[in-house]
């Protein structure tokens, strides 16, 4: 469906090339993590998967970069828009500000689809809910905290019904109850709709459980690519500042510890 083949992206002005010779092949239905450090390129990925690059962000590419078989950058942005959703890093820059309730917000989005009122109102609900805050509706999209306008942010994407579904890192800003509900509802939108999910993040321990595979980036370049099991468990996520899941990393403690514990304290003390 999406296809990278030694692909390479410069921002303009650029000498280091920020995607770097990268292939990468994603199928319809397809639940895909993308991790690395800092500056490692996980952005850049996401806009050149949703066509932001080179559409949107100018600059420099080499490579092939393909959607269902055609060069992305002979695409037309407005096609590309209905099949695609990217929900940035920041919220901030999601939210047009050019609505006053989050109702409003969602339905700007929606209003270039040309949709019937009744849809339209039927797939803000539906959005509401999947991010679980119906009760911000009626509400200002801006007097809201920082960890419901990245829902907000998402559920404007998910009204859009994309196929393709690109979040880059979409629960920084949330708390473990609010990272469970978007969580929850992308695998739900995966197993009802078989919508293809490409989404970078930081919180392993959520890519291990839903993600069908996992994507490694470091300066730019792949550095590994397979189950979230094999890639995740892997010495070089440490040597690519990924670091590892909890779980991994209390089992490599216990695993270290000459004696296994057999009280509570010692446990403490062995996992600590
Ligand atoms: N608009 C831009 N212009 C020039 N260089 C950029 C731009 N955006 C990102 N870069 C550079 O491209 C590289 C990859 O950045 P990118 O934002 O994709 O990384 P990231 O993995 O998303 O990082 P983070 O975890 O901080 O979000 C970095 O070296 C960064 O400095
Ligand atoms: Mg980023």
């Amino acid at each position: 469906m999406i296809e990278l083949k030694k692909f390479s992206y410069w921002y303009p002005g650029t000498e280091q090339s920020a995607l770097d010779r990268v292939s990468l092949s994603i199928a319809e239905g397809e639940f895909i993590g993308i991790v690395g450090a800092n500056g490692a390129g996980k952005s850049t990925l996401c806009y050149a998967l949703s066509g932001f690059v080179p559409h949107f962000y100018n600059g420099e590419t080499e490579g092939q970069h393909t959607f269902n078989g055609q060069d992305m950058a002979s695409l037309d942005l407005g096609q590309l828009a209905g099949q695609v959703g990217l929900v940035f890093q920041n919220p901030f820059n999601q939210i047009s500000g050019a609505r006053f309730t989050v109702r409003e917000e969602i339905a700007f989005g929606l209003e270039n689809l040309g949709l019937p009122q009744n849809e339209m109102r039927a797939r803000i609900d539906e959005a509401l809910e999947l991010v679980n805050i119906q009760d911000l509706a009626e509400r200002s999209p801006f007097s809201v905290s920082g960890g419901q306008q990245q829902r907000i942010a998402i559920a404007s994407i998910l009204a859009m019904q994309p196929r393709v579904l690109v979040l880059d890192e979409p629960t920084s800003q949330l708390d473990p109850d609010g990272t469970r509900d978007v969580f929850t509802a992308l695998s739900k939108l995966v197993s009802t709709r078989k919508i293809t999910v490409i989404l970078a993040e930081h919180k392993l321990e959520w890519l291990a459980t839903f993600c069908d595979r996992v994507v490694a980036l470091g300066g730019g370049k792949l550095r590994a690519e397979g189950s979230p099991q094999a890639v995740l468990s892997s010495e070089q996520m440490l040597r690519l500042g990924v670091g590892r899941t909890q779980y991994s990393e209390a089992a490599a403690r216990l695993l270290r510890t000459k004696q296994l514990p057999v009280t509570l304290e010692q446990a403490r003390k062995a996992l600590k």
